[in-house]
């Protein structure tokens, strides 16, 4: 998959310039520089030679086959350039040059006749306004960047040129080693979906990294990640989180929505690892790439002091990572030599008086025992021993270690070339334990992700025709917010249990419905114009005999009729109240990039003030609604607190498998939420008691 990008036989560098100040001199200079072992053609119609090789005037006058071309011309020119690879048969280009959509819309006009014309001759693109792209394997630097990394197993995508030469920069400062480096820049083709793709088939590529801001196709890019992350982990860093967008929306679903919500549900649907921080991305690269995955959550701790091992603790405990307790066999063998005063139980304490003999040993001991999954080695230095002979041992011992070692050696200037020793043999060595526990607790995660059961779906028997119907009488009527009567239509259809409910157009009709319904009962104003029907004083809950009825009938009415007196008043909806039952709320918003979005939370302040919600990518799975039920904080006064019976999760779940079904069959549904869903005990299900529904052609 776009070979001739990453393995080409021959590169031409169109404005390839003799002035070592112009780009396209840099850009030529480095496919040079670095041994790249096909043919390199400079294209430029005023030189004869640069950097002692012919140059043509033209890609037409090259006498051989191009695989691919670099263009650094100036972003009017590029088109006519273009056109020069179709004649020329050349089939992928990297657009270096600015000057496109980045600039405003006279440029986003000319990628857009760039993108057509590529399309038109077949020709894939890397750009434009990118940095270019490099292939350690087989040494081609088909870019500006300032150095060529160390052939490794990381490949790096990065939507912004200037952090690929910041990565590049660190890469050479740590050690690290990449396999391919591509900077995406406008993403005019080919975009991050296809660049991780062919990253899986790259076998130097071990790590996929990636900087976002933005994802072109979120389903296509969900399914690809998903597909990739099986087999090797995707880290990505995204920026712009922004929630601009969802201030618009008039339900709690989509006011609760920003962009950062949907990436961050897609990220956990497709098995991607999320880096915080360019900080966590770094880390999270070392030890990807040099160490195999923990087989399970148990951590070893050694240090020689007490402080790092507590604070490496603390991390541990925050993580799900388990600071394993030490085996009596184990604890009796780092007895034998370890000095009475040190802790054999973990985090296993060797104290400050540890040399590199008892760290070598403690290691030993630890790395033979199967319960501990993975080992975090702690050293502050002290006058009792070389950092750097013990950085020597652990690169010995983890020539046969089958779990993943990681260091935090502290300080710096006495660790400096201990840190080395380790970096050269793909031993990560962080500055902190916080930073080592969290790069493990992520190898942990992506793990359990890789060795997970497939996930289920269900399919729940609906009737789809009665939502048609009541959409397109909707529609017809010129209207998008469905009413209450519809919106329950809507639930019903789709098996939600609703309460028990009337209309009624009088005092007298709303005492009989409730009557007939059962005291006490709900009374909420039918009209298809109040949306927010509790703020306008059209909702009465608790009503316990006729004269309350009547009351809250006449209360109800005029509260609209003097609020909101153009509202079409149809009349009072008498409700069953439904006494036992934990509120939470569960919607459908859709996202502009990921689509169809499903959220949960507890209803009231949980929902409102603190937006203690989440959300998951429709179509759900059953694993993924268990999850977001679960991926609150307030999810312990579902279990119950204080003796009360526990919430019927079953019941929370079955709605919003419903609710993902009914997003995923009817892309007109833009908002819905469904508020409150009433939750009963264990085993007696959910009641929906309220809803809206908004709904687009
Ligand atoms: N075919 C071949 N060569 C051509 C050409 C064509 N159609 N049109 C122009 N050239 C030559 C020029 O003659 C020049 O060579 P010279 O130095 O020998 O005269 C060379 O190509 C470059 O053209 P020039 O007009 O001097 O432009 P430049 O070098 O100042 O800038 C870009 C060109 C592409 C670098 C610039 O337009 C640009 O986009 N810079 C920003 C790049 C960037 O930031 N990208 C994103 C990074 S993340």
């Amino acid at each position: 998959m776009l070979q001739h990008f990453f393995n080409p036989s021959s590169v031409a560098v169109v404005g390839a310039s003799q002035n070592p100040a112009k780009i396209g001199y840099e850009i030529l200079n480095n496919t040079f520089r670095y041994n790249y072992g096909g043919a390199v053609y400079p294209i430029n119609p005023r030189a004869q030679e640069i950097l002692g090789h012919k140059v043509y005037p033209d890609l037409v006058s090259v006498p051989s086959e191009i695989d691919l071309a670099i263009i650094a011309v100036p972003a009017a020119a590029v088109v006519d350039v273009i056109k020069q690879c179709g004649e020329k048969g050349v089939d992928s280009v990297v657009v270096i040059s600015a000057g496109f959509k980045e600039t405003g819309p006279e440029g986003a006009r000319l990628e857009e006749e760039l993108a057509m014309q590529a399309r038109e001759l077949g020709i894939r693109v890397v750009g434009p306004n990118c940095l270019g792209i490099i292939d350690t394997a087989s040494s081609l630097n088909a870019s500006f960047a300032a150095g060529m990394p160390l052939t490794g197993h990381i490949g790096f995508f990065s939507q912004s040129g200037a952090l690929c030469v910041a990565i590049l920069d660190w890469a050479l400062g740590e050690n690290v080693g990449f396999s391919r480096f591509v900077s995406l820049g406008n993403k005019m083709d080919i975009s991050e979906t296809e660049i991780m793709l062919s990253m899986a088939e790259d076998d130097n590529t071990r790590v996929i990294l990636g900087y976002l801001e933005s994802v072109e196709d979120g389903p296509r890019f969900m399914e690809a990640a998903r597909k990739v992350s099986e087999t090797k982990p995707i880290i990505i860093i995204k920026s712009g989180t922004t929630t601009a967008g969802a201030k618009a929306a008039s339900s709690h679903t989509g006011a609760l929505a920003g962009s950062d919500h949907a990436y961050r549900a897609a990220f956990k649907q497709s098995g991607i690892i999320r880096a915080e921080s360019m900080h966590s991305l770094f880390a999270y690269a070392m030890a990807f790439a040099a160490q195999p995955l923990p087989k399970g959550p148990g951590l070893a701790i050694i240090t020689n002091s007490g402080g790092p091992g507590i604070l490496a603790a603390d991390a541990c405990d925050r993580s799900s990572l388990h600071l394993t307790p030490i085996r009596k066999e184990t604890a009796d063998r780092l007895r034998a030599f370890l000095p009475p005063t040190a802790s054999v139980y973990n985090p296993i304490d060797i104290i400050g008086d540890a040399t590199q003999e008892r760290y070598e040993k403690t290691i030993e001991v630890v790395l033979s025992d199967d319960v501990l999954h993975a080992v975090l080695i702690l050293l502050t230095p002290t006058v009792a021993v070389s950092a750097e002979t013990v950085a020597r041992s652990i690169v010995r011992l983890a020539k046969n270690a089958n779990k993943p070692i990681i260091t935090a050696f502290m300080g710096e200037k006495s660790i400096r070339g201990a840190r080395k020793i380790l970096q050269d043999h793909a031993i990560p060595s962080y500055d902190y334990p916080e930073d080592a526990i969290s790069a493990l607790d992520a190898m942990l995660s992506y793990r359990r992700w890789r060795e997970k059961p497939p996930m289920q779906y269900r399919q729940y028997e609906v009737d789809t025709r009665k939502v048609r119907q009541v959409f397109a009488s909707v529609i017809k009527q010129r209207r998008h917010d469905l009413i209450e009567s519809e919106a329950r239509e809507i639930l019903r259809a789709y098996g939600f249990r609703l309460p028990e409910s009337r209309i009624a157009r009088t005092t007298k009709e709303a005492v009989r419905a409730a009557t007939e319904i059962g005291y006490p009962v709900v009374l909420k104003i039918a009209s298809p114009d109040v949306l927010h029907k509790s703020d306008m004083g059209g909702v009465r809950v608790g009503l316990e005999d006729e004269a309350m009825v009547e009351e809250a009938f006449f209360e109800i009415t005029s509260n609209i009729q003097l609020r909101q007196p153009e509202a079409h008043i149809l009349g009072v909806m008498v409700q069953e109240m439904i006494l036992q039952g934990r509120e939470v709320i569960v919607g459908i918003t859709r996202d502009m990039q990921f689509g169809p979005m499903i959220m949960f939370g507890l209803g009231g302040i949980y929902v409102e003030v603190l937006k203690d919600v989440a959300f998951r990518i429709a179509p759900l799975s059953v694993e993924s609604a268990d999850a977001m039920i679960r991926e609150i904080q307030s999810f312990p006064l579902l279990r119950g607190v204080r003796g009360e019976a526990p919430a019927d999760i079953e019941g929370i779940r079955d709605a919003l498998l419903r609710l993902s079904q009914m997003a995923v069959d009817f892309p007109e549904v833009i908002e819905a939420d469904v508020n409150p869903l009433l939750v009963c005990p264990e085993g007696q299900g959910a009641v929906a008691v309220d809803a809206r529904i908004t709904i687009q052609e």
